[in-house]
């Protein structure tokens, strides 16, 4: 079938077979079908949706268009957790080392930031000589020696998602279910792991601003993965406040080690234990929740998850001095409060405009070379229903520049003091 009949199947809403949603894809990596094409495809299926089975096919297509890793020769289930992004999300890095130094395997494939949310491997790169581009061989062997290694994408993974994605940035479709969950899970497929659970966030800071959107997405990718053979689960967590209290790489390394310390916000430390208690599960760990929930706070009661952070640090060549000396990382030169405009309670701290703030001070990218600032950020002092005192500092802005009224101005466009205490549920729904 020539990709027109694909296109005008596709457009009269007929379902497609897995050998023509093959061969599309194969025909794309190999740079046989124009762009127009290839648009046409994504609008029709922006508007026509596709069944489970098409969906299926055409995810193992695109997983199967570059590198598959092969973790077969690493015992043990290898576990994975996927975040759709937020501002303030880190809990990649202290979960990670959590469930390794349970003697868990957890290879993790992380990306940058582009846009308001951060990306985990920018946040390790504020650690002095973390690398996080390793051979896929180093990235198996670590796995086999520490637990855990959080890298950038290895080889050529995913290649035709990488054109889809490109076309789809241009063409008005990011937003549509099918095909984010394509791209999504033909990546986490590729990785080889047994078993992931998928964060998938809520609110003003999220993709998925609806929760019934949030939760058709995570629906559709759990039942996606499971006919791939993967264990799944997801969990709809709230993005309308940025997770945690620093935003920033070099701030958001801070707060993971004062977690893995055991001083931890408690929105964090709920959130990443609702992602990591069924990793523990699946890896055959733990029976029931509860047994769980206290194997994973105890790595942080006796200090054996920082301890394997330290590791994973040392085999990816960063400096392991920062577990103590936090000075060892890139600080801003200044330190600008942003007071309470007046009393009440905290009722809106819109994550996406947090976000923006911290990518305009330098700390996010808007285009894809950007280069960072690691040391700006903002910590937050005050969070949704907590009560405040006009002219109390609601945060501390870390900036390269003295000044800087225009972005004060920006953050208190995006934050309301009310006469109410109402604190937001964290984790919304859990999709078993
Ligand atoms: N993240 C991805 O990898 N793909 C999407 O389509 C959206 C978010």
């Amino acid at each position: 079938m020539t990709m027109l009949e694909t296109l005008m199947k596709k457009r009269n809403n007929e379902e497609l077979s897995q050998a023509e949603l093959e061969t599309m894809i194969k025909d794309i990596t190999a740079d046989q079908i124009p762009d127009y094409q290839i648009s046409a495809f994504l609008m029709a299926t922006y508007f026509t949706g596709m069944t489970l089975p098409e969906l299926t096919h055409l995810t193992l297509a695109m997983m199967h268009s570059g590198d598959v890793i092969d973790f077969s020769d690493v015992e043990g289930v290898k576990v994975d957790k996927h975040s759709t992004g937020g501002v303030g999300d880190k809990v990649s890095l202290p979960l990670a080392p959590m469930l390794a130094a349970l003697g868990i395997k957890v290879p993790m494939i992380s990306g940058r930031g582009l846009g308001h949310t951060g990306g985990t491997l920018d946040k390790l790169e504020a650690i002095p000589g973390y690398q996080v581009e390793i051979s896929e061989q180093d990235f198996k062997q670590q796995i086999k020696t520490v637990g855990t290694a959080i890298i950038g994408a290895t080889g050529n993974i995913a290649p035709a998602d990488k054109k889809i994605y490109a076309l789809r940035d241009v063409t008005a479709t990011v937003d549509s279910i099918p095909l984010i969950a394509a791209s999504i899970m033909s990546k986490k497929l590729a990785t080889g792991n047994d078993a992931l659970v998928l964060d998938v966030k809520t609110g003003a800071g999220a993709f998925m601003q609806e929760q019934a959107q949030a939760e058709a997405l995570a629906q559709i990718m759990v039942k996606i993965g499971r006919e791939a053979g993967m264990q799944m689960q997801a969990v709809i967590s709230d993005m309308n406040q940025p997770l945690g209290n620093k935003i920033g790489n070099t701030l958001e390394i801070e707060e993971t080690l004062d977690m893995l310390k055991g001083d931890a916000p408690a929105d964090l430390l709920e959130v990443t234990l609702a992602l990591a208690v069924p990793m523990v599960m699946m890896a055959h760990q733990a029976d029931d929740e509860a047994t769980a929930r206290e194997m994973l706070l105890g790595t942080l009661a006796d200090g054996s998850a920082l301890a394997k952070f330290g590791e994973m640090i040392t085999a990816q060549g960063g400096n392991v001095s920062v577990l103590n000396d936090y000075s060892l990382m890139p600080h801003a030169q200044y330190q600008v409060e942003v007071p309470a405009p007046a009393t009440g309670y905290v009722a809106r701290l819109d994550a996406n405009a947090i976000g923006i703030a911290s990518m305009r001070l330098g700390g996010g990218r808007t285009k894809k070379d950007d280069l960072l600032d690691y040391g700006v950020g903002i910590t937050l002092h005050k969070k949704l229903g907590d009560p405040v005192s006009v002219g109390e500092s609601l945060m501390t802005i870390a900036t390269e520049k003295k000044q800087i009224p225009d972005i004060i101005d920006y953050v208190l466009e995006h934050v309301e003091i009310g006469p109410e205490a109402t604190k937001p549920e964290l984790i919304h729904a859990v999709i078993k």
